[in-house]
């Protein structure tokens, strides 16, 4: 069975602390290992006449590279800089932090001095950090584009159509809402407003065990895989002690039996991205590299996280491969940007993406270095461009569910 920890993430390491913003860019050389540098070589097995033959110039301006310095430079520590895992090299080398979800929306918390929270990840968790600084702090999400498909699988309406069906089976009052952090700002409401938790990939056991002592039952938001990997493999149910509700047909797809006998109730979201691996991936890996060790995200499928190794969040992975012995083989299924970044700093090891078809996560993608650049220069300028604001109310609610998770033991 797959070992899932998540817990505690702590900070080390370069990582976390890309303090040498004026260190130029450079564009990272290859290495040996089965992972490709986009853009360069091509691998025959699954790029057939797609290589490129010429020599490609870097992909960022080195000009953008010089004004996003000092842009950061002018604003010094009126800004704060928070960077996501999963963001392009270009764009991480500016973040002052470096996280989990969970360890950014604490970061965000912890600085109270910063006038300027620049938010280089997705919608979601740029609200997250609104909703726990003060008013006087404003966050700026560099392009209003970056969402998230699966924030997106989970709305107002649809949820309170669920509960409003568990009110009347009178299974409400002892169904606990528990909302992955990857959902909207007034999802999290609707969990703070009615006694539930947020959770993160590595805190999702402790954000369950909580539910437990409060009710006999979770209605869990919108991740299924989180919720059923979490539910099956550290809480110790069964596969049938979880159910899915598909927001999509009358009564979620189930009879009011299938509600009243569940523990654990899953919504019907996934993430686009880890939902592309599968049990044939871990396979083909293991038969093509011998001793290879998987290490998955909890937003896999339940078929993979079993077949895995190890399962834990972005910050567990990047922390697992750090310990990991020189010389020793790693299939990584997560998003893209952080698997080439351990690839290119750890040479000595083998790292590679766990499916053949590399994927990047989109929406995250969609924060580069010209938007960047864009929004920290109109900062210069006394100008706020993107700033995520969210309704008084409903931030209320989201912090109750927010604190909640803080203070989780
Ligand atoms: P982490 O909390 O592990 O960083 O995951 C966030 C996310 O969006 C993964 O898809
Ligand atoms: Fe959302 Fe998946 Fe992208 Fe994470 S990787 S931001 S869950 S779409």
């Amino acid at each position: 069975m797959a070992a899932h920890t998540g817990a505690g993430c702590a900070p080390s390491g370069s990582w976390d602390t890309m303090e040498d913003v004026n260190e130029p860019w450079v564009e990272p050389s290859p290495t040996a290992t089965a992972l490709l540098l986009l853009g360069r070589g091509g691998d025959p097995a699954t790029e057939r006449g797609v290589e490129c033959p010429g020599d490609l110039p870097a992909p960022s301006d080195p000009d953008l590279v010089a004004r996003a310095a000092a842009a950061k430079a002018a604003l010094g520590d009126r800004v704060f800089v928070l960077g996501h895992h999963y963001q392009r090299d270009e764009v991480i080398q500016f973040a002052d932090v470096t996280g989990d979800s969970f360890k950014l929306a604490r970061e965000a918390a912890a600085r109270p001095d910063a006038e300027y929270i620049v938010f280089c990840g997705v919608h979601f968790m740029a609200e997250s950090a609104d909703i726990l600084t003060s008013d006087r702090q404003k966050v700026i999400l560099p392009d209003l584009a970056a969402g998230c498909s699966m924030a997106d699988m989970a709305v107002l309406s649809q949820v309170e159509t669920a509960w409003e069906l568990l009110q009347d089976l009178g299974i409400a009052g002892e169904t606990v809402p528990v909302t992955y952090m990857n959902s909207s700002a007034d999802i999290k409401g609707f969990v703070g407003r009615n006694g539930g938790v947020v959770c993160t990939s590595s805190n999702a056991k402790r954000a369950l065990t909580w539910a437990y002592e409060q009710g006999q039952k979770v209605l869990f938001l919108p991740d299924q895989h989180l919720g059923r990997n979490t539910a099956v493999l550290e809480m110790g149910f069964s596969l049938d002690d979880c159910v899915l509700y598909d927001p999509h047909k009358p009564g979620g797809g189930l009879t009011p039996e299938q509600l009243r006998d569940a523990k654990m109730i899953l919504w019907r979201g996934h993430c686009s991205v880890h939902g592309r691996f599968t049990l044939d991936s871990v396979n083909e890996v293991r038969e093509r590299v011998p001793g290879v060790n998987v290490l998955v995200h909890p937003e896999c499928r339940h078929e993979v996280v079993t077949a895995a190794d190890q399962v834990g969040s972005t910050e567990y992975i990047i922390r697992a491969i750090e310990a990991a012995p020189a010389g020793s083989a790693w299939a990584v299924g997560t998003e893209l940007n952080l698997v080439r970044r351990l690839a290119l700093a750890h040479p000595d090891k083998q790292i590679m993406f766990l499916d053949r078809a590399v994927c990047y996560c989109s929406t995250m993608n969609r924060i580069d270095l010209p938007h960047l650049v864009w929004a920290l220069e109109e900062l210069v300028a006394g100008r706020v461009v993107n700033q995520i604001t969210v309704d008084p109310v409903t931030a209320h609610q989201a912090r109750v569910a927010l604190d909640q998770m803080l203070a989780l033991p």
